[in-house]
């Protein structure tokens, strides 16, 4: 599966077209590769704030160079700005004074992270203020280009010393295709003392020791995820339905995995999910909700299986899945359960009222269990935009094209981009991150 537009506009007769016809042109996106530093550059950090003090150290920590002067003749490959010490309107030129000078000293697939507090968590004027970092970060996205990605993260006070898997994750090429996003660190549920800081023993294997169940395993974005959780150190037990068994045990026996042969959906699949996870591997760490299908029609076409089915893999089988490990306590504590959505759950689609409203109410099983999990256990949920897979191979070339280049980069993104968002909100060091849905689609024109 290929991009076969970003081929031939990378081709000298390619590019020569793409500019007398005005075509887009997308950046080819850098991706993170085992052993590179996370930042291949110069971090410069602005804005006055609470964590002023912590920034430095934490990306120290990281292994990742920053300044708050950026030499003549020298660019930056990625700017923070705390925006924390903003608590009225005429605060925000700050932002302004800061970005303007640098926006043309920045490297290719450059990163912006602005850090701001819940606005939820504050009154007034600052309020104000905070709620209004969205609109910023969410323009530059859209105009920064070049490959470039730029986020809001909202940092609740009690969990300051929490921000580097968050850091090190939108700071490097990790997050290639995750752009104009807002995420909130410590703004769901009760951070224990356990999260409010984020100590990870070696953040090249930041699940080493930890065992990570993936449904839907055998290929596609599954498949990545297995190979990405694995590669962070995790054991991975990966979950496919008959038809795949072959796959799936060859995938599970390259990576040192597990597998477990079964439709999510049938009845006794939570029970023997669970059984097997306890049985085999005293509990579970990580569970990635991946396994979907699509069964496409307009509503006035749509026969009662295709509905049927489509809620039943992609919604109601997490739903009882989760509800059956959390209640027999399969889950270990500081547990990370994500989900994935969709865009089309966001945003809606023709031809999809099944699937987006089983993507929509993924999103709902993050809400309701955020606030009420126990034991340090975190629930967030991806949601993938256009991510070139077996699935989209199968969608008409037309809307295909359409679906590819119409995000803030241009192009469709890779199964690894998803799975290197769920390996993030999975690591051991996103204990406060919880309650987020984060979008991978490259910053998608449609819907927010
Ligand atoms: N590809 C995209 O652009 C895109 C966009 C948004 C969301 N998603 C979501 O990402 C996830 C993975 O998508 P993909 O593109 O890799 O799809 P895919 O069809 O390539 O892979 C899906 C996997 O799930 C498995 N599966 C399906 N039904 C199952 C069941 N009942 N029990 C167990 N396993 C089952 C399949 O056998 C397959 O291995 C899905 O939830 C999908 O809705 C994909």
């Amino acid at each position: 599966m290929s991009d076969r537009y970003q081929g031939f506009v990378s081709t000298p007769i390619g590019k020569q077209l793409t500019k007398i016809l005005g075509l887009p042109a997308p950046t080819r996106l850098e991706r993170w590769t085992e052993g590179a530093p996370l930042v291949d550059g110069l971090v410069v950090l602005g804005g006055e704030g609470r964590l002023a003090e912590t920034l430095p150290t934490t990306l120290d920590g990281l292994g990742i160079a920053s300044t708050t002067t950026l030499e003549d003749g020298v660019r930056a490959k990625a700017l923070v700005f705390d925006a924390t010490g903003i608590t009225d309107t005429s605060g925000l030129v700050a932002l302004q004074e800061f970005f303007t000078p640098l926006m043309r000293r920045l490297e290719t697939c450059p990163r912006v992270v602005v850090i701001g507090t819940p606005p939820e968590q504050r009154t007034g004027s600052e309020r104000v203020a905070q709620r209004a970092l969205e609109g910023f970060t969410r323009s530059l996205g859209k105009e920064i280009g070049r490959g470039g990605a730029v986020q809001l993260v909202y940092v609740a006070p009690a969990v300051d010393g929490a921000i580097a898997s968050t850091l090190a994750f939108l700071l490097s090429p990790k997050s290639a295709y995750v752009s104009g996003q807002v995420v909130r660190i410590g703004a769901h549920g009760a951070p224990t003392a356990a999260t409010a800081t984020d100590e990870v023993a070696d953040w090249t294997r930041p699940l080493a020791g930890k065992v990570a169940l993936v449904t839907g395993a055998s290929r596609g974005i599954g498949e990545e995820i297995a190979r990405v959780l694995h590669r962070d150190g995790a054991t991975v037990v990966g979950v496919d339905v008959p038809q795949a068994a072959s796959e799936l045990q060859t995938l599970m026996g390259e990576l040192d995995g597990d597998h477990l042969v079964l439709d999510i959906t049938a009845k006794d699949a939570p029970q023997r999910i669970a059984h097997h996870l306890r049985e085999h591997h005293s509990g579970v760490d990580v569970v990635v909700h991946n396994a979907g299908i699509t069964r496409d029609k307009k509503l006035a076409n749509m026969a009662e299986d295709r509905w049927r089915s489509v809620v039943a893999v992609n919604l109601t089988a997490p739903e009882l899945i989760t509800r059956e490990l959390l209640d027999q306590g399969v889950v270990n504590a500081g547990g990370r359960i994500v989900g994935v959505a969709s865009i089309a759950g966001i945003a809606g689609n023709v031809g999809q009222t099944n699937y987006a409203t089983s993507k929509a109410g993924v999103i709902g099983l993050v809400d309701s269990l955020r606030d009420e999990l126990p034991d340090g256990i975190t629930v967030n949920a991806v949601a993938p935009g256009f991510i070139i897979t077996q699935m989209t191979a199968a969608v008409p070339f037309a809307t295909r094209e359409v679906g590819q280049r119409l995000n803030a980069m241009a192009q469709g993104g890779l199964p690894v981009d998803v799975a290197e968002t769920i390996a993030w909100l999975a690591g051991a060091g996103s204990g406060a991150v919880n309650g987020n849905v984060v979008r991978v689609c490259g910053q998608m024109m449609l819907g927010a």
